[in-house]
């Protein structure tokens, strides 16, 4: 049976009857692929999936999520800020391939990547660091790196187009400081940063942000059956990750969360915390921030969030577009003293 069988509305239908027998199991691809439905109308199953999978049954070793506790490690902990040395060089090497990326158990997108995964890898720099990108194509397409932020038009990731088996080397000084972001700017650009060539550009202010305890998000979204819409829906890559495997933070230490969306296909996404309230920092770039629950990004939107968790336990987080919490966009803060 193909792996990319399924529509979006398949999956959201095939977990109701198995849900109300036992709750993780009909999540199983062969369930989905079965195409079982209830007798409901559209609505009613749609929120019977929303009430039994998106809050509190799903969580722990027994959600179908790809991979092992820290897979996504290098995805989710940024490396550390440095101080500000104006002139320093930061650099990266960036490589773009093909593969199949795993997003649910059996389901492999055919994916275009920076350094093999979806997101690409964390890009960080003090303002004022001279950031240097050495950029390879080791992919059957042109592809280029579109940095936000500020820099030369020549560096701007649109008029060098880097063919396969070339290279590009992105320099210029980075800044200003916030949460930015990068993506290919070849057209057609839908299906380039559809693809999964996107990543986050933390830039770091010049008087450091006080210590915390550092989480990079980038939200996603995977047409996995080419039908335009999408099937599933992440933070760093796979659905579900961390339902499965709940993100560990203490209670002492301010949370911050370096939160990009890169969902093609979907105008916005969102970030929705419970059980407590963040400072949200749009873009990263002032100190002004509001003080709420949930974040609406659009598309190549992003913010930087700070929680200090006032409670112990285990606290959700996800969209809140409810069809893209059953459809993988979740997960757990698990707060400990
Ligand atoms: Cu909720
Ligand atoms: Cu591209």
């Amino acid at each position: 049976m193909s792996k990319h069988l399924f529509t979006r509305r398949q999956l959201i239908v095939s977990t109701i009857p198995a849900l109300a027998a036992a709750p993780l199991a009909g999540l199983g691809v062969a369930g989905v692929a079965q195409g079982q439905t209830s007798g409901h109308g559209d609505h009613g199953e749609a929120d019977a999936a929303g009430a039994g999978i998106g809050h509190g049954a799903m969580i722990g070793e027994a959600v179908p999520a790809v991979g092992g506790p820290n897979d996504l490690d290098v995805l989710l902990y940024p490396p550390e800020a440095l101080p500000h040395a104006p002139g320093r060089v930061r650099e990266y090497e960036l490589v773009a391939s093909e593969g199949e990326w795993e997003v649910f158990p059996g389901i492999h997108f055919p994916a275009w990547m920076y350094n093999g995964t979806v997101p690409g890898p964390i890009v960080r720099a003090t303002e004022g660091d001279l950031l240097r990108v050495r950029f390879a194509n080791a992919s059957r397409h042109p592809h280029t790196i579109h940095f936000h932020g500020i820099h030369p038009a020549s560096m701007d990731g649109v008029f060098e187009l880097v063919g396969p088996g070339e290279s590009f080397t992105y320099e210029f000084p980075a800044g200003p400081y916030g949460m930015h972001l990068y993506h290919c700017h070849v057209s057609p650009i839908k299906k380039h940063i559809q693809k999964g060539l996107y990543g986050a550009l933390i830039i770091d202010p010049p008087r450091p942000r006080p210590s915390a305890q550092e989480l990079v998000m980038v939200m996603n979204g995977y047409d996995t059956d080419g039908d335009g819409a999408n099937n599933f829906y992440s933070v760093n890559g796979r659905a579900f990750y961390h339902a499965k495997y709940p993100i560990r933070v203490r209670r002492s230490q301010t949370v911050r969360i370096y939160l990009a969306n890169l969902t093609e296909l979907d105008l916005i996404n969102s970030f929705h915390l419970h059980g407590d309230m963040f400072r949200l920092y749009r873009t990263g770039t002032t100190d002004v921030h509001e003080y709420t629950d949930t974040v609406m990004l659009c598309q190549g939107e992003r913010c930087i969030l700070e929680i200090d968790f006032a409670n112990t336990g285990h606290f959700m987080f996800h969209a809140h577009q409810s069809e893209f919490t059953d459809l993988g966009w979740t997960g757990f803060f698990e707060v400990v003293d």
